[in-house]
């Protein structure tokens, strides 16, 4: 089926750039032939007018005012001529007395009889009317058709003397040469233009074949990924044009589209398996109680005890799970201005309550963010909770906020191992852990980050993992929507900056 749609695109190029070729071709062959042919007939005028003034100039030249001196300077010129059909010249003249002197005399119907004896009488009259149509027409140029030549120009020319028009003098050429000249441009033209047309239609379904191809390309990997196999890509190598560009993005999408699948896979396997564990522990437990015959009291509280735990770590996952879902559609923020003083010395009292931790915690900036203030809390104690988790007792944990150009940063530093910096990106997806703390029997399941991630993008801002300059690790976020509060500055009689005093 796509097969068949790419053949239609080559086959649909093809024949367009054919009929754009063919039009193209069918206007020059208009504008040749009627050119050449208006070309001809500018040198059929050309010729007339030069053979007229030569039959005025020389045949007829002298002081003779007399019409029979004339006819007879005529008559000398005219019989010198060759004839009509041997010159592709006609030379007619009318004299006022009714004389008439031609090279022709034949086509005239003015020769005598025994020339063409069996020539019938009405043929005979039909060519004298000819001759006479032609002397009749009014001075300047005509066509006229006669028989046995076909299309004739002919120039009409008044022969006068001081003022007397003596003769009229008719000139005239066959339009013969035009058609040829015009049969000789079309013969030219079918013949070159249908092989030059030919070689143009071959070339474009070349073309067409070769722009084609890449999407035929894109086509067939297409229809590969959308039944199921993510790994064909195009790996389009031609020049850097529009389709490489598009056959590029498309590679690219699928490396995304591979990765997302895989990262989904991992996280519904990591999902299932983070349930399975507390589950596993529940049925163990029962089955051990099950098992016992005779049950005390302090069975059942110890085995409801270690249920209870298990249930409300399943409960706490699945609401964690709900809530990155959740992120995923942006519903996840009821934002409001946050006074940052109150707001910040509240919640900064809470986090020294995570461990038994030398807290830092420094001055807050003064202004407002507008931001989710459980939900920012929830990314705060996330962070300050992993300090602790990966810190010993006693250990160092700095929690700071700096005010910049409309932005809120806070940093949280810790005093214990730190994070490789290859791993510095990966402790952002779900259920991701380094292999120390899988080894941890306490720890978490690998969510934390990735909800504080979650809420931090929801808010329109950037967290990061960094080396700290305590030794440990620095997590880094920047949260947009701060601004610096002038009531409070004022009031205060402080223009200090609102990033003053950290
Ligand atoms: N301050 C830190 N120092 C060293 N490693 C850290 C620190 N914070 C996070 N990590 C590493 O990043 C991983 C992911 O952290 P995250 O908070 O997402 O998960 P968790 O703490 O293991 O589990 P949860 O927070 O869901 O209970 C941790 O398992 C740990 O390996
Ligand atoms: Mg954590």
């Amino acid at each position: 089926m796509t097969e068949r749609r790419a053949w239609g695109l080559r086959a649909r190029l093809t024949v367009s750039m054919g009929v754009i070729l063919a039009i193209a071709f069918a206007i020059t062959f208009i504008a040749t032939y009627e050119g050449t042919g208006s070309q001809v007939r500018r040198q059929i005028d050309h010729d007339l007018r030069q053979d007229t003034s030569d039959l005025l100039r020389s045949g007829l030249a002298g002081e003779e005012d007399n019409p029979a001196d004339v006819a007879r300077a005529a008559r000398a010129y005219v019989t010198g001529l060759p004839s009509f059909g041997g010159s592709a010249r006609l030379v007619l003249m009318r004299f006022s007395n009714g004389q008439v002197i031609t090279n022709e005399p034949d086509l005239l119907g003015l020769g005598p009889d025994r020339n063409e004896p069996r020539e019938a009488p009405d043929m005979k009259a039909a060519e004298r009317q000819q001759g006479n149509t032609l002397l009749a027409a009014a001075p300047g140029l005509h066509n006229y058709r006669l028989r046995d030549v076909g299309g004739v120009r002919v120039q009409v020319t008044p022969v006068s003397r001081r003022g007397h028009i003596l003769a009229t003098a008719v000139i005239g050429e066959p339009l013969s040469a035009v058609e040829r000249a015009q049969d000789g441009v079309a013969t030219t033209f079918l013949l070159v233009g249908s092989l030059t047309l030919l070689v143009a239609i071959g070339a474009a379904y070349l073309l067409a074949a070769r722009t084609a191809a890449p999407l035929r390309r894109m086509a067939r990997t297409a229809a590969q990924v959308d039944a199921g196999d993510l790994a064909p890509r195009i790996a389009s190598r031609g020049p850097r044009d529009e389709i490489r560009v598009l056959a590029d993005a498309f590679d690219h999408m699928l490396d995304r589209l591979a990765d997302a699948f895989s990262r989904q896979q991992a996280f519904v396997a990591d999902a299932s398996h983070e349930l399975r564990t507390p589950l596993t522990v529940i049925r163990g437990q029962l089955e051990v109680l099950a098992a016992q015959r005779d049950v005390s009291r302090a069975d059942v509280d110890r085995v409801e005890g270690m249920v209870r735990t298990e249930i409300l770590r399943m409960q706490r996952l699945i609401d964690e799970l709900l809530l990155l879902t959740r992120a995923d559609h942006q519903e996840l923020l009821r934002t409001q201005q946050l006074d940052l003083e109150v707001y910040l010395d509240s919640l900064y009292e809470s986090l020294t309550m995570l461990g038994d931790r030398v807290f830092k915690l420094a001055p807050v900036p003064r202004g407002t963010l507008r931001a989710d203030p459980d939900r920012l809390a929830q990314v705060l104690r996330n962070l300050v909770l992993n300090a602790v988790e990966h810190t010993a007792a006693g250990g160092r944990v700095e929690v700071a906020a700096r005010a910049a150009r409309g932005e809120l940063e806070f940093t949280v530093d810790d005093d214990g191992p730190g994070i490789a910096a290859e791993q510095r990106d990966r402790i952002f997806d779900r259920f991701a852990r380094t292999d120390s703390a899988r080894a941890r029997p306490a720890g978490g399941t690998g969510l934390g980050l990735a909800i504080a991630r979650a809420i931090v993008q929801a808010h329109g801002g950037t967290i990061q993992a960094e080396a700290s300059p305590l030794g440990g690790a620095r997590i880094r976020l920047t949260l947009p929507g701060y601004e610096r509060s002038v009531r409070q500055s004022v009031s205060a009689g402080d223009p200090a900056p609102a990033s003053s005093g950290l």
